[in-house]
């Protein structure tokens, strides 16, 4: 059992949790997740480690309330509250190195998971410069702005476009929808700049074993639990990618259905 420390929302719909979960504290780098699972009959969702504090024992996640696990965390979940499982760190971490300087780009709650790498980049001596989006509003520029150059921005993709024009970062890192990372990685590839991403698929064991997060990249096939979850964006199947995110959308529908009695559009 994982005690919920705190929770708030950090701007329309994107909600912070803090999770007691020493274990994954202790152990937790940029880049890494945990799969959550609220009560017996719930369902596994993977969840990026976006922030940790090993004295305390805590990871935060940061997510958008939008399917009927997030929907049921937020409206049923306080502090205080425990949930049934937290599974990690898992998959890889990030390996940060001296590339000199990077630019991330960040859209809606994913954005959070560049806070991780931004912190680490800049540890590491590194310059960092973070475009990020939100549909209402922003969360964590304090944050973000204590180690990177940070900029609020509209469209990601346009702002990647217009902030290459000035300047050439030796490697772009994006996480965002797929359509938003596809365009940063087009964008990237005509430029010859080399581009990391993010992906955030289907995941029930996160061990490899049920194939629910496979993925093509560089024209074989990939686990995103085990591989990733971060990608060579140039070298990512999107196409394949769109098709398997879509897999269950009604399944999705119905279970959100279910749980607010009506549909939610
Ligand atoms: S989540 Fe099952 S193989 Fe990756």
């Amino acid at each position: 059992m994982y005690k919920i420390v705190s929770r708030r929302e950090l701007c329309g719909g994107i909600w912070e949790y803090v999770l007691r979960a020493p274990l994954v504290a202790r152990a937790a780098k940029p880049g890494q997740f945990i799969i959550i699972r609220l009560h017996e009959r719930g369902e596994r969702i993977p969840l990026g480690i976006v922030d940790w504090d090993p004295g305390q024992g805590a990871v935060t996640v940061v997510f958008r309330e939008r399917g009927k696990t997030t929907s049921q965390l937020v409206r049923e979940y306080c502090p205080g509250d425990v949930i049934l499982d937290v599974v990690g760190p898992l998959g890889n971490p990030v390996e940060i190195g001296r590339p000199g300087r990077v630019m991330c780009v960040g859209e809606d709650a994913w954005y959070a998971n560049l806070y991780p790498l931004a912190r680490a980049l800049w540890e590491g001596g590194n310059e960092v410069i973070c475009l990020v989006s939100t549909p209402n509003g922003s969360f964590w520029m304090d944050k973000f702005s204590a180690v990177a150059e940070v900029n609020l921005i509209g469209n990601p993709a346009a702002a990647l476009r217009e902030r290459l024009e000035r300047e050439r970062p030796a490697l772009v890192w994006a996480s965002g929808s797929p359509a938003m990372m596809r365009a940063c990685s087009e964008i990237c590839g005509e430029r010859n700049i080399p581009i990391r991403v993010f992906l955030h698929p289907i995941m029930l064991d996160g061990t490899g074993i049920c194939g629910s997060c496979r993925v093509e990249v560089g024209g074989e096939g990939k686990f995103v639990c085990l591989d990733g979850p971060t990608f060579d964006g140039a070298k990512v199947n999107w196409e394949a990618l769109e098709v398997r995110l879509s897999a269950y959308r009604e399944e999705e529908r119905l279970a959100l259905v279910r749980y607010f009695g009506k549909e939610t559009g």
